[in-house]
């Protein structure tokens, strides 16, 4: 007899995150407070969120000045962003928060301070008209910072600060994990290129049998050390790189649709079969293997692209 083992349920000691960037009570609580007469000459400090990063400071800037990552990468707090003036020292977007609703149009304004290694996001007009959100990043190592996030709130009772400042600590505490995964996913990816060895020698590997292969899509693999996933289009199968041209975004889990993959961290898509951007931005993505049958052996090579 299998010994049985015994099943202890799982007691949660943490609490995840609200997935509803906003509750309803927190739109009506900034209606009132944006209609309020009254006017202070401070802002309210409402919060504060701390963490420590095992990322670059450059990564971190470079996170801080990308507005056009945050209705993409941040898809579940922001919808429909757009970006109308940036440079490298800041960025105005005009967007809604999640859900989208004429309650939740708002204007945000960043400005990168280098010198004093923090960035000022003022929300300008909508939704939050008035906030302000000082982050300082502090570099602990090479790779590795402390963020500290300062949020500030007018014309804001008392009363209210507990709510606001839980409901920002949540939303930045999401935002955090997602630009994490982000800065690290193009840290490992611009380490990869770095270190590649410049190779002219054709590669050539074997994906598997025929046969048994469309149930293993799609496959991921590597040649020569890049990235690349082999993907069925109608009875043809494909192999394109799984890196964005743009800023080395992941593409191995995305679907493909029409032919065409789309990135999750800016949303350029591509035509896989031939690279070509088809959202309207410049790049294509890198050549990619040639996929042959050879002893009904699927056969990815770089013979032909050399
Ligand atoms: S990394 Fe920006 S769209 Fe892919
Ligand atoms: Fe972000």
């Amino acid at each position: 007899m299998p010994a049985t083992i015994p099943v202890t349920h799982f007691k949660p000691t943490t609490r995840l995150p609200s997935t509803r960037p906003m509750s309803l009570t927190l739109y009506l609580a900034d209606w009132f407070r944006r209609l309020s007469p009254f006017t202070g000459t401070t802002l309210p400090h409402v919060a504060t969120y701390t963490r420590e990063l095992p990322v670059s400071m450059a990564r971190m800037y470079e996170n801080a000045i990308d507005g056009d990552h945050l209705p993409w990468l941040h898809r579940e707090t922001f919808t429909d962003m757009t970006i109308s003036e940036s440079d490298n020292t800041g960025w105005r977007g005009q967007g809604y928060l999640q859900p989208r609703s004429f309650t939740t149009w708002m204007e945000l304004e960043l400005r990168l301070d280098r010198e004093n290694h923090r960035w000022i996001t003022t929300t300008t007009r909508g939704l939050g008209k008035g906030s302000q959100v000082i982050t300082h990043a502090i570099p602990l190592a090479e790779n590795r910072i402390k963020v500290v996030v300062d949020f500030y709130v007018p014309k804001l009772p008392k009363a209210l600060h507990k709510m606001y400042g839980k409901q920002l600590v949540d939303t930045y505490t999401r935002l955090y994990d997602q630009d994490l995964e982000m800065m690290r996913t193009r840290q490992r990816a611009l380490d990869i290129a770095a270190s590649a060895q410049p190779d002219s020698n054709p590669a050539r590997i074997v994906l598997g049998n025929r046969t048994g292969l469309d149930s293993q899509l799609p496959l991921q693999f590597e040649l020569a050390g890049r990235p690349y996933r082999l993907v069925r289009i109608g009875d043809k199968l494909v192999a394109h790189a799984s890196t964005c041209p743009h800023r080395l975004g992941p593409l191995q889990d995305a679907k493909v649709v029409d032919g065409q993959v789309e990135c999750p961290w800016h949303g350029y898509r591509f035509n896989v079969i031939s690279g070509e951007c088809t959202s309207g931005q410049h790049g294509q993505l890198p050549l990619a293997p040639v996929i042959s049958i050879d002893n009904d052996e699927v056969v990815a090579s770089s013979e032909e692209n050399v």
